[in-house]
C-alpha cells in the first residue's frame, strides 16, 4: 500500500506529532507527504516545518460550500500521491467528496470510546455521565460522525476527583500510542470491513505463538 500520509490538522498537533517521531525513528514504516491546517494559526504547521515536512493552510473560509473545501483538500492530497489520510484534530466535518476520494484510506483520532461519546468535548462528556472507564479511538472514517469501523481502542480509567481537562491528558498519552499504531495496521494490509466491523489481518501461527 501507499505508505504517504496527509495529516489534516486544525490545532496543537501532538498526535500529528506522534506520527512524527516513530517514522523519525525508524518504528514507523511510512513518510508524511504534506500536513494541511483548516487554520493558519495551527501550532501543527510549525512542527511539521521543524521536522522538514511541508505544511499548508487551506482556510474552510475560502469556500462557500462545503464540499468545494473538500475538493480542495482532495486536490492537494492527490498532488502529493497521499495514499492514506490522518485526520489528528481536524474541527471539520469530512464530506463526501474526501471521502469518495479516499474510500477507508481515512483515519480519524477520538478521545472516547466511540460510540459512547461522539462529537465535541467528549472527556467532558464522559465526565458529565460519570463513566468509570473511558478511552480513545481510532477508526476508518464514513460519513457518519465519529462512526466508522473501528481500528484501535484504548480504555483508560476516570480516576476520582477527575476533570475534563485531567481525564483529557490521561487519554492524549494513550492516544500518542494508539494513532501509529493504527497507521501501522492500515499500512500493513491484511484488513478488511464487514458491515461497520473492522477485521484485522490474521496473525500467522509463527507470530501469534511468539
Ligand atoms: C485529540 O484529543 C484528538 O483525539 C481529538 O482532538 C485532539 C487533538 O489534539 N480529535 P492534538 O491537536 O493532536 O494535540
Amino acid at each position: 500500500m501507499n505508505r504517504r500520509l496527509g495529516v489534516l490538522i486544525s490545532g496543537r498537533g501532538s498526535n500529528l506529532q506522534a506520527l512524527i517521531d516513530p517514522i523519525a525513528e525508524g518504528r514507523l514504516n511510512a513518510s508524511i507527504a504534506i500536513v494541511i491546517s483548516n487554520r493558519d494559526d495551527a501550532a501543527g504547521l510549525a512542527r511539521a516545518r521543524a521536522a522538514g515536512i511541508e505544511a499548508i493552510c487551506v482556510s474552510h473560509r475560502a469556500f462557500a460550500m462545503r464540499d468545494d473545501f473538500d475538493r480542495a483538500l482532495v486536490r492537494e492530497l492527490k498532488a502529493r500521491d497521499v495514499g492514506l489520510v490522518c485526520l489528528a484534530g481536524f474541527m471539520r466535518l469530512v464530506g463526501a467528496p474526501l471521502i469518495e476520494s479516499f474510500p477507508n484510506r481515512i483515519l480519524n483520532i477520538h478521545p472516547s470510546l466511540l460510540p459512547s461519546f461522539p462529537g465535541l468535548d467528549a472527556q467532558k462528556q464522559a465526565i458529565e455521565h460519570g463513566v468509570k472507564v473511558s478511552g480513545v479511538t481510532v477508526h476508518l472514517v464514513t460519513a457518519e460522525l465519529d462512526g466508522g469501523p473501528i481500528v484501535v481502542q484504548r480504555a483508560v480509567p476516570v480516576m476520582p476527583g477527575d476533570t475534563a481537562d485531567s481525564l483529557a491528558a490521561r487519554i492524549l498519552e494513550e492516544e500518542h500510542r494508539a494513532y501509529p499504531e493504527a497507521v501501522q495496521m492500515i499500512l500493513d494490509g491484511g484488513w478488511r470491513v464487514d458491515g461497520r466491523r473492522f477485521l484485522a489481518a490474521a496473525r500467522s501461527p509463527t507470530s501469534a505463538s511468539t
